[in-house]
């Protein structure tokens, strides 16, 4: 199934299978619900629905579907920051990403300067700029994030 939103939903691993009426019902409570729970035992296919739902969901969704993975966050503060971002990390530029990136290892403005060959007050001036995009106040909220998008920015 192709999107055509900005996501970062997996590529399915094999076809899809069954559950045409749970896909429905999903279907029209994404419509109204801010918040769906799906319950079930382990390996019933949980995962796998809801991120069909979102695939599916998506053309309603001009901004993008996005999957967010609360298993990495490890700071309870920082949980309702992760998925609020999520959706708007198209808007920064390369360079920011890679500083986003480079703040998971904990560095400071200085040793990010040192990595990228640029003055600390042009990192952290940066550093600003990402705060201001995704509405961050913190550096570990961005790492967090960083984190969370590893993938887009460029680090696994
Ligand atoms: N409708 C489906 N069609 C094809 N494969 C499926 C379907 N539903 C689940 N699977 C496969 O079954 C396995 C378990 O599914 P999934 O990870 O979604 O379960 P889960 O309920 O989220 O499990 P857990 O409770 O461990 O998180 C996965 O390999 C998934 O790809
Ligand atoms: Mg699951």
């Amino acid at each position: 199934m192709t999107v055509h939103v900005p996501h970062n939903l997996p590529v399915e691993p094999n076809p899809f299978v069954g559950r045409a009426r749970d896909l429905s019902e999903l279907g029209s409570l994404v419509r109204d619900e801010r918040v769906i729970t799906l319950s079930g035992v382990g390996g019933i296919g949980k995962s796998r629905l809801s991120l069909r739902v979102a695939a599916q969901a998506s053309a309603r969704f001009a901004d993008g579907v996005w999957l967010v993975e609360p298993a990495r966050v490890g700071d309870p503060a920082l949980m309702p920051s992760v998925p609020a971002a999520g959706p708007r990390q198209g808007g920064l530029t390369t360079r920011e990403r890679e500083i986003a990136a480079l703040l998971t290892r904990g560095l400071s403005n200085r040793a990010i300067g040192v990595e990228l060959v640029i003055s600390p007050a042009t990192v952290a001036r940066h550093v600003a700029n990402i705060m201001d995009k995704l509405g961050f106040d913190t550096r570990s909220q961005i790492a967090v994030w960083a984190a969370e998008h590893g993938r887009e920015t460029g680090r696994s």
